[in-house]
């Protein structure tokens, strides 16, 4: 008599790894997020961050800080801010942060994004923050660590724990986070209409089901992964929210594939990258919606001809029914739609899908890459 599982593999719930388990909870990462952070009116109830509501209407400059991952939910949080709240606001790595000389006083906002809450460069930097009087808010997955009790208030992302060292479900939470954060701060000073508030709210709730249709359609993406797993290099565009996610798609695939990859925000393709470009070369472009800004989406198609013109076997992340692309794409991955700055949280999906995939067929470790700890707790 034996028993055909282990609990290892109990615990991944019969995935693979735990970072495809991870990949797979992501509807529900994002749905815990959202929930019970807004009432039925469509407006945010952030108690819980116990932050004098007067203050946060004083605050005329947010800065971001995180590392890695993180740093890039920060990017996608500053478009979404700025948008909505007209505050100018910078993103920065902590460990650059700390050692400029940076301008922070009572009016900054510094807003940290960790996943662990204990990385010690983030947490060097929201200390300086403070002590600078900056007033902090940490968006963070584990309850009680040190950064959430370092600062002011705390926005927690419920995204569950998080065990592979590729961050996946705590990276499209913080960027769930950062969406309520920024709306509520829309709301408190009153920068848009209720209405808009409540239309955001309700494309967010629509995320979970969407995620998992990617989820539920990855089949093309997974052999498109496996039959690649001898690159060399691979190639990340996107512009505007796509630009973090490109950034995104390449660390993930230099963390567990040990694959060479860069992002890159496609308007700089010209100032230089296209010189990588070359017979073969992979190149993922993400391509904002059609339905969005009509400049934003025509710039990103013509990138796709560019590269293609120049021999790059072109793997384009699009929006549903957006059929401009297929004349210049050796593969089209569908996200479903969306508005364009929630756009992230669907098309980052598919990258992670193919940097576990591909790490897998290589027969690498997917959860605990070389020379990788989950939390960095040294500077
Ligand atoms: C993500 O895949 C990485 N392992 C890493 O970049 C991570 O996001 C970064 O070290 C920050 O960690 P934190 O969110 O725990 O602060």
């Amino acid at each position: 008599y034996h028993v055909d599982w282990d609990p290892a593999s109990a615990e991944k719930g019969g995935f693979s790894s735990f970072m495809e388990k991870e990949i797979h909870d992501q509807p529900d990462a994002v749905a815990q997020t959202l929930l019970g952070r807004s009432d039925l009116n469509g407006k945010l109830t952030l108690d819980e961050l116990r932050i004098d509501p007067a203050l946060l209407k004083q605050v005329d400059k947010i800065i971001v800080l995180a590392c890695g991952t993180a740093a890039y939910a920060g990017m996608v949080a500053k478009y979404a801010i700025e948008n909505w709240c007209r505050i100018p606001t910078e993103v920065e790595l902590a460990h650059e942060f700390r050692y400029r000389d940076p301008i922070v006083d009572a009016n900054t906002l510094v807003v940290s994004i960790s996943q662990s809450g204990e990385t010690m460069d983030t947490l060097m930097a929201v200390r300086y923050a403070r002590e600078q009087g900056a007033k902090t808010i940490s968006i963070c997955n584990t309850n009680g660590s040190t950064i959430p009790r370092e600062s002011d208030a705390v926005l927690y992302t419920h995204a569950g724990p998080e065990i592979a060292v590729a961050s996946t479900k705590a990276f499209l939470a913080q960027i769930t986070a950062a969406y309520l954060l920024g709306l509520y701060l829309a709301q408190l000073r009153g920068n848009i209409f209720s209405g808009q508030i409540k239309d955001v709210l309700a494309d967010l709730g629509k995320i979970p089901a969407k995620i998992q249709k990617i989820l539920d359609n990855a089949g093309p993406l997974r052999e498109l992964a496996r039959s690649m797993k001898d690159e060399k290099s691979v190639l990340f565009l996107g512009r505007h929210v796509g630009f973090p996610v490109a950034l995104e798609g390449a660390l993930k695939l230099k963390e567990i594939a040990y694959i060479h990859a860069e992002g890159f925000a496609a308007g700089e393709l010209k100032h230089g990258p296209i010189a990588l470009i070359d017979e073969g070369q992979p190149v993922f472009v993400v391509v904002p919606s059609p339905r969005g800004r009509d400049s934003l989406h025509s710039k990103v198609v013509s990138n796709i001809q560019e590269v293609r013109a120049r021999g790059a076997r072109t793997l384009v992340i699009a929006e549903e029914g957006d059929e401009s692309v297929r004349d210049y794409a050796e593969h089209v991955f569908y996200v479903p739609e969306t508005p364009t700055l929630l756009m992230p949280l669907l098309t980052t999906v598919p990258l992670q899908i193919f940097a576990a995939e591909l790490a897998g067929a290589k027969g690498y470790d997917v959860d605990q890459p070389r020379n990788l700890a989950k939390s960095v707790t040294v500077e």
